[in-house]
Formats: structure tokens, sequence, C-alpha cells
């Protein structure tokens, strides 16, 4: 098993959340979150700042968490590209970690069956 967490645009969780339901996993956890990447959260561009100061500006995100089966991590992350993918920077991140164990509490299942 592995969680994929992606964070994205607030405006793409409608998406997101469509292309989860659509590979069958048994559940999500969604977070608001603030961040940055590799442009600090400034939106206007390295050049307009470029020779001042600049402060680390954090934006508003969404964070998806997702635990699924092995086999559906390349079909969630190629899908999650296709939708989200503009030419712009900020269109978000995905990574993705092992996930060691599962267990429904209500049943006791574990591992995939526990999904
Ligand atoms: N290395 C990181 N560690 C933790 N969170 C990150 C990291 N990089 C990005 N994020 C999170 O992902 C969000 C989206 O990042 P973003 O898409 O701007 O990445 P980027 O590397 O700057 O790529 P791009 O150049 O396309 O903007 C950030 O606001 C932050 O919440
Ligand atoms: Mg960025």
């Amino acid at each position: 098993m592995k969680e994929i967490i992606m964070i994205i645009r607030p405006q793409n969780l409608e998406d997101v959340k469509e292309i989860i339901e659509s590979i069958n996993c048994g559940g999500m956890t969604i977070s608001t979150v603030m961040g940055c990447g590799s442009q600090k959260g400034n939106v206007k561009g390295f050049n307009e700042i470029k020779g001042f100061k600049t402060t680390i500006n954090l934006l508003p995100k969404i964070k998806v968490e997702v635990v699924v089966d092995d086999k559906d991590v390349e079909t969630l992350i190629m899908s999650v590209r296709e939708h989200l993918v503009t030419d712009h920077v900020g269109d978000g991140k995905i990574f993705v970690r092992n996930i060691e164990q599962a267990v429904r509490i209500r049943t006791g299942e574990r591992g995939v069956k526990a999904l």
C-alpha cells in the first residue's frame, strides 16, 4: 500500500475527488493547508523580484491524502496530472510514501482489504 499526498489548487478539489472515486479506493482525507513551492509563494515570478529581498508568502492549498493499493499508484498520478496540468506554476505536487499497515477498526480487516 502507498499513501498519495497531493497538494493542489483549491479549485481542483472536485476534479481530484472524481478521479479518486473512479479508481474505486476506499476513502480519502482532505485538509485545507497553507504552502509554497519553489517560487516561495511569489505569484508575480522571479524576474520582477530579482535584486530585492523577498519574503516567503504562503498560499491557500488543499491537501488530499489517499491510501491505495500499489497497483493504483501510477493510474492515480497520471490521471491527476492529465486533469490538473496547466502552463502555469503552482499546479501542485504529489508525494508518495509507503504504508506499513491498515486496519478497519469495525471488522479487524487488515491490509488492502481494510482500505
Ligand atoms: N518540497 C516540498 N515540501 C513540502 N511541500 C511542498 C514542497 N513543494 C511543494 N509543496 C507544497 O505543494 C504546493 C504546490 O507547490 P507548487 O506546485 O508551487 O510546486 P513547485 O515546485 O513550485 O512547482 P511549480 O514550479 O510548477 O510551481 C506548495 O504550496 C506546498 O504546499
Ligand atoms: Mg510553485
